[in-house]
C-alpha cells in the first residue's frame, strides 16, 4: 500500500470480525514495530499478544469487573478532562460531539460505544505493550513510536486496530492472565482483527488546521 494510504487509513475500529489473524502476520508487524526509534537504542518495548484462550479469559474478567463496577486501576495516570489544557480539551470535546452526530441520537451513540468497550471492540487479537518499571519518561514516549509504527504494518497487511487505555484498565488481572512480570508496566493494549461494515466503523475523526498547530521559523 502507499505510504500515505496507509496512515490515513489506519483508524480506530471499534468492532472487529471473528476472522482470526494467523501467528505469522502478527509476528511480521511486531518485527516491523521493531524498527521504531529509541533512547540510546534501548528498545525498552516488549509486547505479549493475547489471542484464542487467553483472549476469552481477559474478555470473560473484564466482564466481571464492569459488572461489579469495579475501580480501573492502570498503570499510568489518567487526569480528569477538565484538569486538561484548553485546546485538548477543545479537541476531546470535538471529537465526543462527531461522534453524538455520527449517531442518531446521544442515547445510541453512548450504548454502542459501551457495548464497544464492554466487549474490547470483539477483537481478534490483543498486543499488549509494556516498558519496564525502571525506566525514565522517554520509554513511553518511544512505546507510542513502536505502537504506532504496529498499527500502520498492521494496517498495511490489511489487518485494523484500536489502541486502547480500555484494555490496560485492570493491569495486575492482565498480567496474571498473560504472565507478565510486576517488573512491566502496561502501556497500552492494540486490539487488531478486521472491521465489520457496523455503523460504528464508518466514524472518522478529523484533525485540526495544520497551520493550528505548526510554525516553521526561517
Ligand atoms: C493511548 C490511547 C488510548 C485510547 N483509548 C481508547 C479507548 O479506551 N477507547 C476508545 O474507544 N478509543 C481509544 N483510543 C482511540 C482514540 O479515541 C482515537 O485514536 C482518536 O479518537 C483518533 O481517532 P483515529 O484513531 O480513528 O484516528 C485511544 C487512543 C490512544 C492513542
Amino acid at each position: 500500500m502507499e505510504f500515505d494510504r496507509v496512515v490515513t487509513g489506519r483508524h480506530s475500529v471499534r468492532e472487529f470480525s471473528e476472522r482470526s489473524i494467523s501467528h505469522s502476520k502478527l509476528r511480521q508487524i511486531v518485527k516491523l514495530a521493531q524498527w521504531a526509534p529509541s533512547w540510546v537504542n534501548s528498545q525498552p518495548w516488549k509486547v505479549y499478544i493475547a489471542t484464542g484462550k487467553h483472549l476469552e479469559d481477559i474478555k470473560a474478567m473484564f466482564q466481571q469487573k464492569d459488572a461489579a463496577h469495579t475501580k480501573s486501576n492502570p498503570d499510568l495516570a489518567v487526569m480528569s478532562r477538565t484538569q486538561w489544557n484548553e485546546r485538548t480539551q477543545a479537541n476531546m470535546k470535538k471529537w465526543r460531539h462527531d461522534i453524538v452526530a455520527h449517531f442518531s441520537t446521544f442515547d445510541e451513540a453512548h450504548s454502542k460505544m459501551t457495548r464497544a468497550m464492554n466487549t474490547l471492540n470483539s477483537a481478534a487479537a490483543i498486543a499488549y505493550i509494556t516498558i519496564p518499571t525502571q525506566t525514565p519518561d522517554w520509554s513511553i514516549l518511544d512505546s507510542g513510536a513502536f505502537a504506532q509504527t504496529l498499527m500502520l504494518a498492521a494496517k498495511d497487511l490489511g489487518i485494523d486496530s484500536i489502541p486502547t487505555y480500555n484494555s490496560v484498565r485492570f493491569p495486575d488481572e492482565i498480567r496474571s492472565i498473560l504472565g507478565i512480570p510486576t517488573t512491566e508496566r502496561l502501556m497500552v493494549g492494540i486490539e487488531l482483527g478486521y472491521a465489520t461494515n457496523s455503523h460504528i466503523n464508518h466514524y472518522r475523526s478529523d484533525r485540526v488546521p495544520v497551520d493550528e498547530i505548526l510554525k516553521i521559523e526561517d
